[in-house]
């Protein structure tokens, strides 16, 4: 998939941006704050996705605007498409001059990998983090997903309300055993959706983490749920969730909150069969971070049969020679925006095109 040409209009600190991308590497270079990464982000809007810098779709609008706009032309295997992304107070999207409900039917149209420094350190970070990473990829190849996850993450607040409130009304202690059903019904589906995607991904990040450590090293992926499960299959999953719940119950109204459950789960990633974020160096860090994010793209093109756009973030500088090399390779072929501040990085790429970005403006 190719974006052809973007506009930009009153996102962030660009006024008015029109660009017609090379097929291949962009390289969008400049000094801090000049909204290099403010066109990432505009990018990543058209899968349908939240930003990956704020969940406050306000926050994108120009200080001095009313709204913004951002509408691109891309091109699949099979035809050319416009999109378009509006905000106000909310987000709207059209797609071929149709507006959609909501932006989310861009997901299965358009697709995009964003890697920033933030993924840099997916590994060692908290598991909030990995939540929203397997979350996000989660969303570009299943529309359903989604909702799905809305659905569980409304019932636990619910639940947690309840929870709160059952300190002084102790009849409310009586629908709990409704809620935990449904809790552990829509949790179910979450996890599973989960797993099946961490084992398409681990066939992925392990062949990419070995290419970077030289056949050296292994990775494995692995689901750490907040409690058990004997295998993977849905109902087990529900059943075993189910009994947590019960189980935990008297601690959980102690403490006004759902402790178990796909909110609280967390991925784990091996090097060499030992837990990378308690004792991986460094570089096996990010070489894992790399492989999940190179992984989620190659997932989505074997899932849609699309290339996804990739949009790196400031994370060159941040890589030795190695790990750059690897990742140049691996983006061959494939349509990339990639953002830096120094020149010389630039000369290194091969670009196919370079923008020079100067207080939201581009320069060619
Ligand atoms: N809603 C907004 N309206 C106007 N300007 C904004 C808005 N949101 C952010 N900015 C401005 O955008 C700039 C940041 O842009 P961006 O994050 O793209 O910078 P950058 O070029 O990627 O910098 P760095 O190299 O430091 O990552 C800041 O100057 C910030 O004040
Ligand atoms: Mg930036």
């Amino acid at each position: 998939m190719f974006i052809n040409e973007i506009k930009i209009e009153n996102f962030r600190n660009i006024g008015f941006m029109g660009l017609f991308p090379d097929k291949g590497i962009n390289v969008i270079y400049g000094e801090n704050g000049q909204g290099k990464t403010n066109i990432l982000e505009g990018i990543w809007l058209f899968t349908g996705c939240k930003s990956f810098r704020t969940s406050k779709d306000t926050e994108l609008v120009n200080f001095e605007s009313e709204n913004a706009k951002i509408s691109i032309e891309f091109e699949t295997e099979l035809r050319n498409n416009t999109a378009s992304v509006f905000i106000d107070k909310k987000r709207q999207a059209s797609l071929n001059g149709v507006l959609l409900t909501s932006p989310r039917e861009l997901i299965g149209k358009y697709y995009s990998v964003v890697f920033s420094p933030v993924h840099l350190s997916l590994i060692k970070d908290g598991p909030l983090n990995r939540r929203k990473f397997i979350d996000t990829a989660i969303s570009q190849i299943d529309e359903t997903y989604a909702k799905k996850l809305a659905y569980y993450n409304h019932l636990v607040n619910q639940k947690n309300a309840l929870l709160k409130n059952a300190a002084v009304d102790s009849s409310l202690i009586d629908t709990f055993d409704v809620w935990d059903e449904k809790i552990a019904e829509s949790g179910a589906l979450v996890i599973k959706s989960r797993i099946d995607y961490l084992n398409m991904l681990e066939n992925y990040a392990s062949d990419i983490y070995s290419g970077i450590s030289d056949k050296k090293e292994e990775m494995k992926i692995s689901y750490a749920g907040s409690f058990r499960f004997e295998n993977e299959d849905t109902a087990c999953i529900k059943e075993n969730f189910l009994k947590n719940l019960q189980k935990n119950r008297s601690n959980d109204l102690y403490l006004k909150s759902t402790t178990c459950g796909p909110h609280r789960d967390d991925i784990e990633i091996f090097v060499k069969d030992i837990s990378a974020r308690k004792f991986g160096s460094q570089g096996q860090q990010r070489s894992a971070s790399l492989a999940l994010k190179f992984g989620e793209a190659e997932i989505i093109k074997e899932i849609r049969g699309e290339d996804p756009v990739i949009l790196l973030d400031d994370v060159m500088s941040e890589l030795d020679l190695t790990r750059q090399n690897y990742i140049l390779n691996k983006i061959k072929n494939k349509q990339v925006f990639i953002t830096c501040c120094e020149k010389e990085t630039v000369s290194r790429l091969c670009a196919g095109k370079v923008y020079r970005i100067e207080n939201g403006n581009a320069v060619e």
